[in-house]
């Protein structure tokens, strides 16, 4: 981990500490291998507020953040510290299977924490004596409860003996907290996000010179999936959405299965994750090459929403505010064509929110509701959101004409909020109408 990294890793334990204060101390589990079927599992990620403030990606770990400093027994020795990282014990056998394991005796050198133990030491944490000193725990209460294998047992343990001693303790959700840390990113993370950006925007290009009539929906999938790794990314921050005509009318859509045809759209909802950081775009593209011209009169609805959404992206603007400007720019457009009489209707055929907080996680985990206080809903530097407005027409929406049935188009960037306004960070992807066309003209000899 090089010296940015460290510090990034090392301001934001700092600044938990800060928040919950002397008197409290927090316990932070990582995440644990989850089973995909009999002997197999899923491949690893780990919980991503445990990265945010360790960077350690093993499994089985757990850090305790004792701003007022915790004395432990380490053997004969009494040791002081503000931090432990409880890891896996190295385990040669393990080890030859599933890789190399850090150790405790490399955590401060390799991850800058203080002190660390092996994982089984966890519960020996928790005593009368221990807890009497700190008001609070707060803990990752949601996460810890999933946890599979040896850290279940772990967290058991863990669990009871703090439920014999909890009445002398405030027991609190940790999750809110780092939330509301994570919702303004640093320097160093936006830097992430604008990699995955440009990793996604470059693959994404990749897809303009080959799409064309007759190609499967899967074939689209897997051709980006490479490119992202071709060009440096490591893994896609969500399963692709790749879906051809009607398809993109089922939000989720992950089957990816279909034949697209040259009468088709097709909504490719994919993006890239770049060190554990996400960027989300969508972009809508005629199969054939160019659109008809119903399907470009409701792109450029959407397109105009998109636009005039990220126009109105600055500090001290609420994001709510934002979402209602979308429905009002494309209630406007349907009116306008005759598809749309009563304007409040428009969520029958919108169907989702403006967009959402980006980051760690492509949905980042920050209170960001409207229905939370207005701290969390207004905007302010170093915030990155999403601004993804959208059309649906389905088949059965027998009250739209038969022309623009079977249709869906969201046209999604990544926005950073700066000191002056914002930054589109997959700006350089292209959404004029024209523009995709003519990208979709060039083909490579
Ligand atoms: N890719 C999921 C979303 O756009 O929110
Ligand atoms: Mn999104
Ligand atoms: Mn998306």
């Amino acid at each position: 981990m090089n010296k940015i990294q460290l510090n990034f890793h090392k301001s934001k334990r700092k600044e938990l500490s800060e928040l919950i204060g002397k008197d409290s101390i927090a316990v932070i589990f990582g995440n644990t291998l989850r089973n995909k079927s009999y002997d197999g599992d899923y491949l690893f990620k780990q919980y991503k507020n445990f990265y945010y403030l360790t960077g350690f990606t093993e499994a089985d770990s757990a850090l305790l953040i004792a701003p007022g400093e915790v004395t432990l027994n380490s053997g004969s020795k009494k040791i002081k510290t503000k931090e432990v990282l409880y890891v896996q014990p190295k385990d040669e056998k393990m080890e030859t299977w599933n890789g190399k394991r850090l150790g405790y005796n490399n955590v401060r050198k390799v991850l800058g924490i203080e002190y660390s133990e092996v994982n089984e030491n966890i519960s020996r944490l928790l005593s009368y004596h221990f807890l009497k000193n700190y008001r609070r725990v707060y803990l990752n209460i949601a996460e810890l409860l999933k946890l599979t294998g040896d850290m279940k047992r772990i967290v058991s343990d863990f669990l009871n003996i703090l439920n014999r001693i909890a009445p002398h303790t405030e027991i609190i959700d940790v999750s809110y907290i780092i939330g509301k840390m994570r919702s303004v990113k640093t320097e160093y993370e936006i830097e992430k996000i604008k990699k995955a950006s440009e990793i996604s925007v470059n693959s994404y290009n990749e897809i303009l010179k080959i799409l064309k009539p007759g190609m499967t929906e899967f074939e689209i999938q897997t051709e980006l999936e490479y490119y992202y790794r071709f060009y440096g990314g490591e893994e896609v921050a969500y399963h692709p959405i790749v879906a051809g005509g009607e398809n993109a009318c089922i939000l989720h859509y992950e089957k990816n299965d279909q034949k697209l045809t040259g009468k088709h759209l097709l909504l490719i909802d994919s993006a890239s994750e770049y060190n554990y950081y996400c960027s989300d775009i969508t972009r809508t593209f005629p199969v054939s090459g160019k659109f008809t011209p119903e399907q470009k009169e409701i792109y450029e609805i959407v397109l105009k929403a998109n636009k005039e959404c990220i126009k109105k992206v600055k500090p001290g603007v609420r994001f709510s505010e934002i979402g209602k400007l979308s429905e009002k720019v494309l209630a406007d457009g349907l009116n306008k064509i005759g598809l749309l009489k009563d304007k409040s209707e428009i969520k029958k055929y919108s169907l989702h929110g403006i967009g959402h907080h980006i980051g760690l996680d492509t949905h980042d985990a920050v209170p960001s509701s409207v229905t939370e206080s207005s701290d969390t809903d207004t905007l302010k530097p170093g915030m990155v959101l999403t601004i993804e407005p959208g059309l649906y027409f389905t088949k059965e929406m027998k009250e739209i004409p038969l022309k623009y049935r079977g249709m869906g188009i969201r046209i999604e960037d990544v926005v950073l909020v700066t000191k002056g306004g914002n930054e589109v960070l997959t700006k350089e992807m292209v959404k004029e109408a024209g523009e995709v066309e003519e990208k979709m003209s060039i083909t490579d000899l």
